[in-house]
């Protein structure tokens, strides 16, 4: 044993030449602060100080660390939060919180630097950005971190007491919040699964016996399906549990796996053809997994192209003769292009992960999860046990964005092998499994034309999308431009293109970025060429009236006033000012409950939802507490497990939607209640009473259900056949993938304002500013909402500038599967970001307020792409915009 202080005090290190100093400090030491992400040095989450110096502690060999001091988030303001801990807290410069840890080390060393040099003057953007550069924050929390790093170092924060914006911030900026991959139990064991290593074929053999050699192993499992199939490189095979997880490696390098290889379809292009092997045929197309979040209705199959899967036909014959005669005249008002969308992979930072245990025939399962509810009642029906006996945990979920929806092959396989091992498992999937076989939002090829009349009228709107869905179905992309700017006539239609790739997966308003990425720019073409102010000629065709105020708000900004037109700019450096639109569905969950309960004086309010970094426990308690005229922090949430009343999935941006209403309607009761049983009357004429008479009342407790809105949803929504015929549309679809949802009345909408600076030698492109307006009704929690609206601009930025999954067209491997290659925006790639809330539209929801998470994302890519328009005049039909792509589309503009 060697000898190492950690946190101020002695420690000693096990005699393990290969272990990192990470490993040692979660595993041996408990403190799980410290965070794994990458484990290759780029993303700093697992950052601690070393001598007072950051490292990154996932390359750290442990022997290098003796004799050493280390700090790790644990030790910072132990007795005292840290100036920098307090702003984080005050600034919301979180949401998930798995990224923190490794932030708040990395800034309090910038921060005691930047004093002893700098005393209490302020850092510019540039000076933190480069500071904080070597990590990464999935959730985009970037805008709230600028400004809690300046203000920390300006000595804002010295010696104050602060309020969180958010109610878990101190767990969260401490190391304390405890995640799944986080969870140890007495004699748990490590799970690793083992998979295919072919795209395509049969496995022939598997001998699990050599892994059950293994010193270690306590349990091995097959998870090979009935047919034995691969689908896709990363087909799970088998699993093992063993006493660590290099015990678990060396057992599953050792099953013997013998598989027959075929011919596979790897990628859109490759799949389309006529020729192209099939990866599903008639007896197994059950056997797909789906882009949606519930079971998709029947569609043809033509080799690997499923569709249409969603169609939406106005006017069909006549949008199809318009257009054809437009292309035949020339008509320079008919707009036609292809687009094409890169996949876009989830990369939360805490991986798919889940812990199981049993205790007799009690299950408790720990989950990395977006719907602890829905999980839990999955988890009774697979293993045939009573509800009462299975618990699912969520207490913190480092992030989900769509991929942690439903039963996932994580949890199967740790309750498995908790089974067959008779004691508890964890399976948490590294950072190549994370980024290959988790799901994404599939790539895309939109073939788009669009036609204006003369008179600035929208003639006809075709839009066809096939979408790279890889061993999955289900995409709807084009059918979303349904519901926005009506036309004489429309024609919508979706294909899946299946291959031999991994699966796709619902991904933060799934199909509404590409579907805007190509709609938006043809709008914006439509207005150039008809010589009209692109937010004017949306105004024009877009009636929808959360969407007039926002195209109101827009044209009154000054960035947008003040750009200037590419043709009149030149010069290496050019600047450009574009403007989008989004729209996503309002949607909300029959059934979501909340218990509202007075225990020992104190309000308590439960229900099965889960917090993935949107703030969920802040919405209630900022709902309760604002009725009762307490604070937030009056409240305690209970939240993040399935045994409470059942509370809505972190899906379809419904949980605010599904909570708000039964929380006022238990405040009603709960307040009721308190009066009945109070041993006096109760004040008159102010709030403030409330708090002596919640802490005098006997223990009470009250529930209310998510009842319907005032106002039904819109007839098109629900009658849609009665319009488009048999085949449905985008709202039956959704109805099918959100089969426990309702989509409500009015379209939470959002414009986006963006300005970048173009590098035409280099073809570069920086998104220096966003303005963003959101008409989601009534903000609950605004520096929350805030957060949520920033972090979405921050990934659209990375949808549209540097994210797509690679692939080996040949092997089927995906090629970009660490963080390294897989390339998330940072925080020197932040723009600045205003955000404007208009809070009107949604008076005839109980509390006024619907969700934020995805719309807010929709129009980022297609606003950069206009403004790239605006500034050097070139149009740009694929993303990312790549340097190359960029610099390549300027050399044929000039040829
Ligand atoms: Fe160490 Fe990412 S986990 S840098
Ligand atoms: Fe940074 Fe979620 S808060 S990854």
């Amino acid at each position: 044993m060697s000898s190492i202080t950690i946190n101020g005090r002695p420690a000693s290190l096990p005699d393990d030449g290969d272990a990192f100093l990470i490993d040692v400090l979660r595993d041996d030491l408990g403190l799980t602060g410290t965070k794994l992400v990458c484990g290759s040095g780029v993303c700093g989450a697992c950052t601690v100080l070393l001598d007072g110096v950051p490292v990154a502690s996932c390359l750290m060999p442990t022997q290098a660390a003796v004799g050493r001091s280390v700090t790790t988030v644990e030790g910072i303001g132990e007795s005292e939060l840290h100036p920098v801990q307090k702003a984080f807290m005050a600034h919301d410069g979180l949401q998930c919180g798995f990224c923190t840890p490794g932030f708040i080390v990395e800034a309090t060393a910038f921060h005691e630097r930047w004093r002893a040099a700098n005393g209490t003057a302020t850092p510019s953007r540039e000076e933190i950005g480069a500071a904080l550069s070597g990590h990464l924050c999935r959730c985009g929390a970037y805008d709230g971190i600028f400004r809690a790093v300046a203000d920390a170092c300006a000595g804002r924060f010295d010696g104050k007491e602060v309020r969180a914006a958010r109610m878990e911030a101190l767990a969260k900026v401490t190391g304390a919040a405890r995640y799944t991959v986080d969870i140890r139990h007495d004699g748990q064991l490590e799970g690793v699964i083992l998979r295919a290593n072919i795209a395509h074929g049969k496995i022939a053999e598997l001998d699990l016996a050599p892994a059950r050699a293994v010193p270690g192993v306590a349990a091995v499992a097959s998870l090979l399906s009935q047919d034995r199939m691969v689908r896709y490189v990363g087909t799970p095979i088998a699993a093992v549990a063993a006493t660590s997880r290099k015990a678990a490696l060396k057992a599953i390098g050792a099953i013997r796996v013998v598989s027959e290889a075929m011919p596979a379809a790897i990628g859109l292009d490759a799949a389309r053809k006529p020729d192209a092997p099939t990866v599903f045929d008639k007896t197994n197309r059950k056997q797909a997994g789906n882009v949606a979040e519930g079971a998709g209705g029947p569609a043809p199959w033509k080799g690997n192209v499923r569709g249409p899967t969603a169609v939406f036909s106005q006017q069909a014959r006549k949008a199809k003769g318009w257009i054809e005669r437009a292309r035949k005249t020339r008509d320079p008002l008919l707009v036609e292009s292809t687009f094409r969308v890169g996949t876009q992979s989830h990369a939360c930072l805490e991986p798919h992960a889940a812990v199981a245990r049993f205790d007799g025939d009690r299950l408790t399962v720990h989950v990395s999860t977006q719907s602890v509810h829905d999980v839990g009642e999955a988890i009774a029906k697979r293993y045939k046990l009573s509800p009462g006996k299975v618990r699912v945990i969520a207490n913190h979920v480092g992030g989900g964005f769509g991929s942690k929806g439903g039963l996932g092959v994580e949890t199967i396989v740790a309750i498995e092998l908790a089974r067959a091992a008779k004691a508890p498992v964890r399976v948490a999937f590294d950072r190549h499994e994370e980024l290959s076989v988790t799901g994404y939002r599939p790539a895309a090829e939109l073939e788009l034309a669009l036609l204006a009349s003369p008179q600035g009228r929208l003639k006809a709107l075709s839009l066809t999308a096939y979408a790279d869905t890889g061993a999955a179905t289900n995409s709807t992309i084009a059918a979303l431009a349904r519901m926005i700017y009506p036309a004489d006539a429309k024609q919508l239609a979706d294909f899946d293109v299946v291959s031999n790739l991994p699966p796709g997966a619902p991904f933060r308003g799934p199909g509404g970025p590409p579907m805007a990425f190509a709609l938006e720019q043809a709008v914006d073409e439509a207005a150039h060429r008809l010589k009209l102010d692109p937010i004017a000629l949306r105004k024009r065709w877009d009636p929808d009236p959360n969407r007039q105020r926002l195209y109101d708000w827009a044209a009154e900004l000054d960035v947008w006033r003040e750009r200037t037109p590419a043709a009149a700019q030149n010069g290496r450096y050019r600047r450009g000012v574009g403007v989008a639109t989004g729209y996503w569905l309002y949607l909300w969950q029959p059934g979501s409950r909340i218990e509202l309960a007075v225990k020992g004086g104190r309000i308590v309010a439960s229900s099965a939802v889960q917090d993935i970094g949107t703030g969920t426990r802040t919405v209630i308690a900022s709902t309760v507490a604002r009725e009762f005229g307490v604070e937030p922090d009056d409240i305690e949430v209970r939240i993040g497990e399935s045994s409470l009343p059942e509370g809505p999935g972190s899906g379809g941006s419904r949980v605010t939607a599904s909570l708000v209403p039964p929380t006022l309607a238990a405040v009603t009761k709960l307040k009721a209640a308190i009066v009945k049983n109070a041993s006096r009357s109760p004040p008159q004429g102010s709030n403030a009473p409330w708090r002596d008479m919640i802490a005098a009342s006997p223990d009470l407790v009250v529930s209310a259900e998510r009842a319907k809105d005032a106002k039904p949803s819109d007839p098109r929504i629900r009658s849609p056949f009665k319009e488009v015929g048999i085949m449905g549309t985008i709202f039956g679809l959704v109805l099918r993938w959100f089969s426990n949802i309702v989509v409500g009345a009015g379209v939470p909408s959002s414009v986006q304002v963006v300005e970048v600076e173009v590098d035409t030698w280099l073809g570069h492109v920086r998104v220096l500013s966003v303005h963003t307006g959101l008409a989601i009704g009534k903000v609950v929690a605004p520096d929350l909402a805030h957060s949520q609206a920033a972090g979405a601009v921050i990934q659209g930025v990375g949808y549209a500038l540097y994210e797509t999954r690679e692939i080996d067209p040949l092997s089927g491997h995906v090629l970009s599967a660490s963080m390294e290659d897989y390339r998330i925006p940072g925080i020197a790639d932040t723009p600045r970001i205003a955000v404007h809330f208009d809070e009107a539209g949604f008076e005839h929801v109980a509390g006024g307020s619907v969700g934020i998470g995805e719309v807010a994302t929709v129009p980022t890519s297609p606003a950069i792409a206009n403004a790239i328009y605006n500034a050097i005049g070139v149009r740009l039909t694929e993303i990312p915009f790549r340097p190359d792509r960029l610099a390549a589309a300027l050399r044929r503009t000039a040829a």
